[in-house]
């Protein structure tokens, strides 16, 4: 994609391909079924679905339009459109320098495990340990090792950066069009395997069934704290995941041609995106559930619990959906281990698929920052992408090393130790790892904050009308034009302030708000 002379897709399948294509990544197959599995399953879920046809749909659509309307990508699209607004193109431009350091990390973790998958397959050697009670071990020394994920990491975001600047991305396009469809095939392959293991139907229930006592407290009472965190959780997801909030929506938007249907390439997107996360948590919560009672319920936690069962299976099983970002690469080993021999070839062809799909991405976000260091420092994309390329994996030293090497340290200790002891130091945010830190602060924090910003912008600085009839163009119909309008100008921007406010609360430990 050359910035200068707006190429445009071939037609509205080009489009919905590479829009899908941004879209479909880590957040799809690493960040969805951890976030499931923290969240309570099945309500979280629930919550999901209605934000993605609700806001995502109304977000989507509106930065789609933009973009085709101003023909500018998201740094200056807005200034275009209403003088005086390009500041959230600016604040959105900064979120993907957010992103990208910890992305490639995790990048590197999954690099890590094809790498380990090959090297199993062709050789036999046990390295995963001798199967499945193993993988935790496993995952653990990985990334507790002072160098290894750094390593990783940086072959990640080497590999990006030869792509950009080598100019390969369209070759890259072109295989993913071969291989999504596989990962697809392949992921489907896996979860039916995993739904039919014995013991999975109580997981399965976890994961589909909402239970509406996840918003309860500790004393067992509604919390309102707790359901605006998990709607917040659920909508970062779907900024993320989506692609949303970062103007890269607005830049594809910018190369789409006029006579292509915008509310049906949005819908058709969001599709595809949800169907591929729904099936990433099939692969993964049965078995945390299934391992979790198998092995989770020690001795010493029977004796805890009185020698309740029920309660110490309960237990078990809270603790192993906490497990956060390692969840996906403790427990897909467990599912190739119990495949036998062949497992390691699966694994290895698995793994080897997300690295495609997580690339795409990591590619279109490193780009996205190499396009704003390009206009802002006025360099050439050879300078900038070496420039980006050093910024990042500077930042990922944090990330790589803060679940290892780093565990102890976080911004809070750092000041504390440095001797601040303002109440701000307890700020629940600064407390978190690294990587946490840097994904909450991004999904749960700026993201909302553009879509809060561009809701006003669109709701009643510019009014709707200007996106209605971008959508409407070359006769096209708008069927949801009421529901559009009522969301952009009401729903959207209130709820999100609303939870947005009471995240705030529970971060500055404000009275009341603490869950
Ligand atoms: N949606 C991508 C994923 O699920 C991650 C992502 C967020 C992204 N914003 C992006 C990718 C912008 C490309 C461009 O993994």
């Amino acid at each position: 994609m050359e910035m200068k002379n707006r190429a445009s897709w071939s037609g509205q399948f080009a489009f919905i391909l590479a829009a899908a294509a941004s879209a479909i990544g880590l957040g799809n197959l690493w960040r969805f079924p951890y976030l499931v599995a923290q969240y309570g399953g099945g309500v979280f879920i629930l919550i999901y679905l209605l934000l993605v046809v609700t806001f995502g749909f109304t977000l989507m659509l509106t930065e789609i339009a933009i973009g085709r309307r101003s023909q500018q990508s998201q740094l200056t699209a807005y200034t275009q459109i209403h003088r005086g607004w390009g500041f959230i193109g600016i604040l959105s431009t900064l979120i993907p320098f957010i992103i990208v350091p910890y992305y490639c990390v995790i990048g590197g973790w999954v690099l890590k495990y094809a790498v380990t998958y090959a090297k199993m397959a062709f050789t036999g050697a046990p390295l995963l340990g001798e199967g499945a009670a193993n993988s935790a071990a496993f995952f653990g020394s990985f990334i507790s090792s002072s160098f290894s994920p750094f390593f990783y990491g940086l072959v990640f975001v080497i590999g990006c950066a030869v792509v950009i600047v080598m100019g390969v991305k369209n070759g890259i396009e072109k295989s993913n069009l071969i291989l999504m469809p596989l990962l697809f095939i392949l992921a489907l392959a896996i979860s039916i395997y995993v739904v039919c293991m014995p013991g999975s139907s109580e997981g399965l229930r976890y994961y589909f069934v909402p239970d509406f006592g996840t918003f309860k407290n500790a004393a067992g009472n509604f919390s309102f704290a707790q359901l605006a965190k998990t709607i917040l959780g659920a909508m970062g997801q779907m900024f993320y995941s989506l692609s949303l909030a970062m103007g890269i929506m607005i830049t594809y938007g910018s190369y789409m041609k006029r006579e292509n249907n915008i509310e049906a390439s949005v819908r058709r997107i969001e599709i595809f995106d949800t169907i591929i996360s729904i099936i990433a948590g099939l692969m993964i919560i049965p078995v945390v559930y299934a391992f979790a009672v198998k092995t989770g319920v020690t001795p010493e936690l029977l004796a805890q619990c009185g020698g309740d069962n029920a309660l110490a299976a309960e237990k078990a099983v809270k603790s192993a959906m906490n497990a956060g970002p390692g969840l996906m690469f403790v427990t897909l080993p467990r599912v190739f281990a119990s495949i036998g021999a062949a497992g390691a070839w699966l694994g290895m062809a698995f793994f080897i698929l997300v690295i495609f799909a997580a690339a795409t991405s990591a590619i279109s976000l490193y780009e996205a920052c190499v396009a704003s260091v390009c206009d802002v420092l006025k360099i050439n994309r050879k300078a900038a992408t070496f420039f980006t390329g050093v910024t990042i994996a500077f930042l990922s030293v944090f990330s790589a090393l803060g679940y290892g090497v780093w565990d102890k340290i976080t911004v809070s200790s750092a000041f504390k130790a440095l001797g601040f002891t303002g109440g701000w130091t307890d700020i629940q945010l600064f407390k978190l790892q690294f990587l946490d830190m840097f994904d909450f602060m991004t999904s749960s924090f700026l993201m909302p904050i553009v879509a809060v910003l561009t809701c006003i912008f669109i709701g009643w600085i510019v009014k709707p009308k200007v996106v209605i009839d971008e959508v409407e163009q070359n006769g096209h119909k708008f069927r949801a034009k009421g529901f559009y309008c009522f969301m952009i100008r009401y729903f959207a921007p209130l709820l999100l302030t609303a939870i947005l406010i009471s995240e705030i609360c529970r971060n500055l430990n404000i009275k009341g708000w603490a869950i």
